[in-house]
């Protein structure tokens, strides 16, 4: 028996013959995330006049969730501490933590571990930052002394898009698509 690297591939061109398991959640497939999604449109729940998210997976299930973050202003956009990983690759613009010497440069990926509190911040002369943030639980807001002040997680995001999508036509069922 030929292993499969080595048959032809046409010969395994064919589907999965079988029924997929019971109960399992339907696919997600967003088309042109790297560049149509950046455009401005009725996805982008505003946060503040200057900061928003466009959802691209709420996973309530599983307590985490991937969405793009947009900011339109310079300085500090917030002090946090998060309680799981997070994943960033940044799509437009550039960033840094007040706490890192690093700079998120658009192009770059950046991996923040669990427990880090850190201040995010952007640059003068960044007139759009536009980051894909995959969050893995919350994250709690924080003052310099690490005193709480907020806090953010799957199910903030949820209820910020529902209410957005409500109040601007869409519907607020429209955020269910995104929700696993
Ligand atoms: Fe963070």
């Amino acid at each position: 028996m030929s292993s499969v690297l080595e048959r032809k591939p046409d010969e395994l061109a064919v589907p999965y013959q079988l029924p997929q398991v019971p109960f399992m959640s339907p696919d997600i497939v967003h088309l042109g995330v790297l560049d149509k999604w950046l455009e401005d449109d009725k996805l982008w729940v505003p946060m503040t006049q200057t900061v928003s998210f466009k959802p691209l997976l709420l996973c309530a299930s599983q307590g985490y969730y991937v969405n793009l973050l947009r900011v339109r202003q310079s300085g500090v956009l917030s002090r946090h501490r998060h309680t799981g990983p997070v994943h960033a690759i940044v799509l437009k613009g550039r960033w840094y933590y007040l706490e890192h010497e690093w700079v998120a440069e658009e192009g770059s990926y950046a991996h923040e571990p669990a427990g880090e509190t850190h201040t995010l911040f952007v640059p003068e002369g960044v007139d759009e930052m536009i980051t894909w943030f995959h969050v893995t639980g919350g994250y709690t807001y924080v003052d310099p002394q690490g005193v709480a002040v907020g806090y953010e997680d799957v199910f903030t995001k949820i209820e910020a898009a529902r209410k957005f999508y409500e109040e601007s036509g869409l519907g607020a069922d429209y955020v269910k698509q995104f929700i696993r």
